[in-house]
């Protein structure tokens, strides 16, 4: 019996080291929900709505990566004690649906509509069976924030639109570039065409390619969906119409030719920070980073904000959203992923503070931290 107590206590004292002890966040560790499992919304976002966070993520597999439940969506009123409500957008069973279950379906984002009251769901799509082939957009909506959210439609976007920021003469230049004239990839020749838009241009008719995506609402109410393009060689920032479900033709390109994924956007004092990650697929890299006084541009790249150790592989993550913290002051989360292609359900999140060092935003390794970390806005 004696010994017995004793093992309990040891079991007990270790709980802390393997999960979220209460309040606190442990970036990399297993994060129960309500019932003991840990978290299923990976390549997440989160809505802050009427006093609660909604967290919507990829629904991971044991063993693979393609959808086979769908979007899972948990609530919080303190973001350490997660509710799982359930699958918000379920993939379907239908064979040909364009979220037929085992599709590719990643990085939802769910905003709220003040206008048509509805909760608009935004997702990087590719159909059943084409690989990273399709490069869509997916998009979804719901009268309740924890859904059922009901798929609308998935597409390129954009079709026969140029970006704002290019000048006339640029457009007439890049309408000229012909992939046939660039058949060797990664030459310099061909990354000066890939800058002016050679993937742009080819296209056009179809519509831009949409990968890592997220979506963001602006003070004025405007939202505007921000994705890897082109290859996922250059980023696009594309204004959405007035109900958010479909895109205006209003966009421009961000970093040509920088190969950015993941990105993740906040504001601050009128500032939009995005952080981004390279293309490395599963495995991590430097996080990258850019600032713009307007969301339209121009953007302007910094170093990483990460800083300390294992910065230089974003703590072994790949960004996916910065989640503004109700109720403290310039208080933002870098949120990540720890990916586990062998074992998709079992990655890890990576949640830490953004400090503001000389006015750009630093982000530092914690094992543990909470909330209190932040100053209470008065
Ligand atoms: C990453 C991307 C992920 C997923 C993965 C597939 O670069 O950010 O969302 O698409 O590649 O390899």
């Amino acid at each position: 019996m004696k010994m017995k107590k004793s093992l309990l206590s040891v079991v007990l004292m270790a709980v802390p080291l393997f999960s979220h002890a209460k309040g606190e966040i442990r970036s990399g560790q297993l994060w129960p929900d309500n019932h003991g499992v840990h978290v299923n919304a990976h390549g997440g976002g989160i809505l802050y709505h009427r006093g609660t966070y909604y967290w919507f993520g990829e629904h991971k597999a044991e063993n693979t990566s393609n959808a086979m439940v769908g979007v899972m969506c948990y609530s919080s009123k303190n973001l350490t004690d997660w509710k799982n409500e359930g699958v918000a957008l379920a993939v379907s069973d239908e064979q040909g649906s364009d979220i037929e279950k085992g599709c590719i379906l990643e990085r939802p984002k769910v905003i709220y509509n003040a206008k048509t009251h509805k909760f608009v769901m935004w997702f990087h799509l590719e159909l059943k069976g084409l690989g990273y082939r399709a490069a869509r957009a997916g998009v979804a909506v719901a009268d309740k924030v924890t859904g059922p959210y009901h798929f609308l439609r998935s597409q390129r976007v954009n079709a026969y639109r140029y970006p704002l920021n290019v000048t006339e003469s640029e457009k007439a230049a890049m309408a000229k570039l012909q992939p046939k004239d660039y058949a060797e990839w990664w030459t310099p020749k061909w990354r000066r065409a890939i800058e002016k838009g050679l993937f742009l241009q080819r296209d056009l008719s179809t519509g831009q390619m949409a990968r890592d995506q997220t979506v963001y609402v602006d003070d004025d109410g405007k939202a505007y969906h921000i994705f890897s393009s082109e290859d996922n060689l250059t980023l696009q920032i594309a204004e959405l119409s007035e109900d958010y479900t479909f895109h205006t033709g209003r966009f421009v390109r961000v970093a040509a030719g920088g190969q950015n994924e993941a990105p993740a956007i906040f504001k601050k004092d009128g500032t939009y920070w995005m952080i981004t990650s390279g293309c490395t697929g599963w495995e991590p890299n430097k996080a990258r980073m850019f600032s713009a006084r307007d969301i339209m541009g121009p953007w302007k790249q910094h170093e990483s904000p990460c800083v300390g150790p294992k910065a230089d592989l974003t703590f072994g993550g790949q960004s996916t959203y910065v989640l503004k913290v109700e109720g403290r002051r310039d208080a933002f989360i870098f949120m990540a992923d720890i990916w586990r292609p062998k074992h998709p359900s079992d990655a890890r999140y990576i949640w830490l503070p953004i400090d503001f060092k000389n006015g750009l935003p630093v982000v530092e390794w914690r094992d543990e931290w909470t909330l209190e970390y932040f100053k209470v806005d008065k």
